[in-house]
């Protein structure tokens, strides 16, 4: 397993690989991977001939006021991880490598990118989208894997690669949770023990919302209101908003029917955690 910072370098390799015929799958990370990311990988292996897994924390994904400074980085760890997945290759550039001084071309989307995530963070997908396309067009993958966590990141990427023809499948994989619920995520560390225990409530309340749901309620803003309930119980957590849209289209519902996601970002303390759930 080689660890790759120079994007010439990759392309070389890749170049390699497509010249021998191999199929090529990547997994896109901000690193300090985990459970989740490690079901990415395993799957890209399963279903790829070559895996590559970027290891970036993407800076234009990350608002002025935002985590990119303390962000959990640790690079021995991913590549430990990434070798035992079964993966080829960790593409780690610096940001200097991937956005150049005169850096001035970005990709945004007007649907998808303002309801749910993109209130509270205005420039995040626009970030997203211009580093996956950087990614796909550099790694020129088959296939390329995203975890149903960050519903609303799947969706949107899905619908750039429609809407700018890239040639890749993109895989969506299930939420990997903790034993006791709590949905994998890197920043689950910066929670304390205390936190911890209060950022059940998301996998808490949204079990009672699709509960609700399977039930046979079909009142969205019923089913939201049993979840803020639930949150607003906890008094660690404040909620950034809870929304039952259409899936994948992202438009808001009254009436739940046809394919839903049920979506929320909490605070719990200062740490931003989401979670969700996709119901047919
Ligand atoms: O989901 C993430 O970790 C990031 O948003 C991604 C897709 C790697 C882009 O930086």
């Amino acid at each position: 397993m080689e660890i790759i910072e120079k994007i010439d370098e990759l392309r070389e390799i890749v170049k390699k690989w497509r010249l021998e015929g191999k199929t090529v799958g990547l997994v896109p990370t901000m690193g300090y991977l985990h459970e989740g990311h490690k079901s990415l990988i395993v799957r890209a292996v399963a279903e790829n001939d070559k895996v590559v897994v970027s290891d970036f924390v993407n800076p234009m994904q990350f608002g002025p006021t935002e985590d990119l400074a303390t962000y959990p980085r640790d690079l021995d760890h991913d590549a430990k991880l990434v070798e035992d997945a079964g993966a080829d290759l960790i593409f780690h550039p610096e940001p200097s490598e991937m956005y150049l001084d005169d850096f001035s071309s970005y990709v945004d989307m007007n649907t998808l990118t303002k309801g749910l995530c993109g209130k509270t963070r205005p420039i995040h997908f626009r970030g997203v989208c211009t580093v996956l396309a950087k990614l796909f067009n550099i790694v020129t993958p088959d296939k390329a894997y995203f975890g149903q966590k960050d519903a609303q990141q799947l969706a949107v990427v899905k619908h750039m690669v429609s809407d700018l023809n890239f040639g890749l499948e993109i895989v969506g994989c299930p939420i990997i949770r903790e034993e006791d619920g709590l949905a994998k995520s890197s920043r689950n560390t910066y929670l304390s023990p205390e936190e911890r225990k209060a950022g059940l409530v998301l996998s808490r309340s949204l079990k009672h919302g699709k509960e609700a749901i399977e039930a046979g309620e079909k009142d969205a803003t019923k089913v939201i209101g049993l979840i803020t309930d639930e949150i607003n119980k906890e008094p660690l957590a404040k909620i950034d908003y809870v929304e039952i849209v259409t899936w994948p289209d992202l438009k808001e519902v009254s009436t739940i029917e046809g394919s839903v996601l049920c979506a929320m970002a909490v605070y719990i303390g200062k740490t931003r955690l989401i979670d969700n759930f996709i119901i047919d």
